[in-house]
């Protein structure tokens, strides 16, 4: 097991990687807990969970990720007599983690709460960075607010059950750390690939243990994403805007999307060819799709909706090598001819 700490403005957060859920109950002694969780982790996991505590169980799916779900986890709250010193235990991936940090931080104005992460991509991304809230009419994330958990076990043993596609997918975050801050672990999941395919437990968590630590530096240095922490949206912003077009799984969408950044870097003489074709290389090798399902120029309308957006300029994350990536501030004009540009190539 590996501990990571993240001191951010709003509290000092343990992340543990390699514990077990069996181990939770040591994180709770003599403590009045609820426990949040979707209803596959709870059939799946259900008996593992600390006994004698209530569990509230949501649906499954982003349009579960909703306000009208946290009216349902409130009421529950009153019900169980939930009070300030209530400990809300979110057990399950990013939409179970993101929707319990939200009710846990606004109900009576603020419970702790603490998550057992069960996807790769909740592990790597999710529980970290203590970002926490719902979709609102259409958009995602909208509603929210940043908050730190107080612990964060991922337990890398659950990730066994996940389905092949929801596993994959999470890759797309390792690889994304590894690009954008860490050329060591970059090279790492070049190398590893077919082991960290078939879940050897010690090449994940030292794969989920780099990529937490890449998030944790990031967002210790700037929590409310005001300048370094954009880093982290490499690949996003093409991402989002596929996620909401196609529907295809975050971590896919964040494949496309880097593919597409590392071309626009390629078009701006940031990199070179052969390094946009290692990253291409690497994302086929974890099973993630390289090439936008739609028209790209489509994808650039449904990107101006973004709501990163900043007036008639983008906070666009490019590469300078393989390892560092930087934010470059483009208008919409530009980044719509290097769109145009790059059609020709999907
Ligand atoms: N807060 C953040 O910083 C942040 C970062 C990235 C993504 N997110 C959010 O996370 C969400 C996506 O997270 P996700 O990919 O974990 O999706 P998810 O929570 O929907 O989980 C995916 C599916 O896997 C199932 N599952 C979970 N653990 C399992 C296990 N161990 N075995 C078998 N099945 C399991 C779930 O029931 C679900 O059906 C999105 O809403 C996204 O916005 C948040
Ligand atoms: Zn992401």
């Amino acid at each position: 097991m590996k501990l990571l700490e993240v001191k951010a403005e709003s509290r000092l957060s343990k992340i543990l990687i390699g514990e077990r859920l069996d181990n939770l109950i040591d994180y709770i002694v003599d403590r009045k807990c609820i426990i949040i969780t979707d209803s596959l982790v709870n059939k799946l996991y259900g008996k593992n969970f600390p006994a004698g505590i209530p569990v509230i169980e949501i649906g499954l799916g982003e349009k579960n990720k909703t306000l009208q779900t946290l009216q349902t986890i409130f009421d529950s709250f009153i019900w169980n007599e939930a009070d300030r010193s209530t400990l809300i235990i979110a057990i399950g991936g990013g939409i179970v983690c993101d929707v319990a940090g939200f009710a846990a931080s606004v109900f009576m104005r603020g419970m702790p709460f603490g998550f057992v992460s069960t996807t790769l991509l909740s592990q790597v991304d999710a529980s970290v960075g203590g970002k926490n809230g719902v979709n609102f009419s259409g958009y995602k994330n909208m509603i929210g607010v940043f908050n730190q958990p107080e612990f964060v076990i991922c337990d890398v043993e659950m990730l066994r059950t996940l389905e092949e596609r929801q596993f994959k997918s999470g890759f797309s975050e390792i690889i994304k750390a590894g690009a954008i801050k860490n050329p060591g672990l970059f090279y790492f999941c070049e190398e590893n690939a077919e082991r960290a395919l078939k879940l050897d437990q010690d090449i994940l968590t030292h794969m989920v243990y780099e990529s937490v630590l890449v998030k944790a530096t990031v967002v210790e240095a700037d929590e409310k994403e005001k300048g370094e922490r954009r880093l982290l949206n490499f690949g996003h912003t093409f991402a989002h805007a596929l996620e909401k077009t196609t529907g295809i799984l975050h971590g896919e969408a964040v494949s496309i999307g880097m593919i597409i950044a590392a071309m626009v870097s390629e078009k701006m003489e940031m990199i070179s060819e052969n390094e946009t074709n290692r990253l291409r290389k690497i994302l086929q090798a974890y099973g993630l799709p390289v090439e936008p399902n739609i028209d790209i120029v489509k994808l650039f309308s449904a990107m101006q909706k973004d709501k990163k957006r900043e007036g008639d300029f983008i906070h666009l994350v490019l590469l300078e090598s393989i390892g560092k990536a930087v934010t470059r501030k483009i208008s919409y004009k530009q980044l719509e001819q290097i769109t145009n540009d790059l059609r020709s190539y999907f």
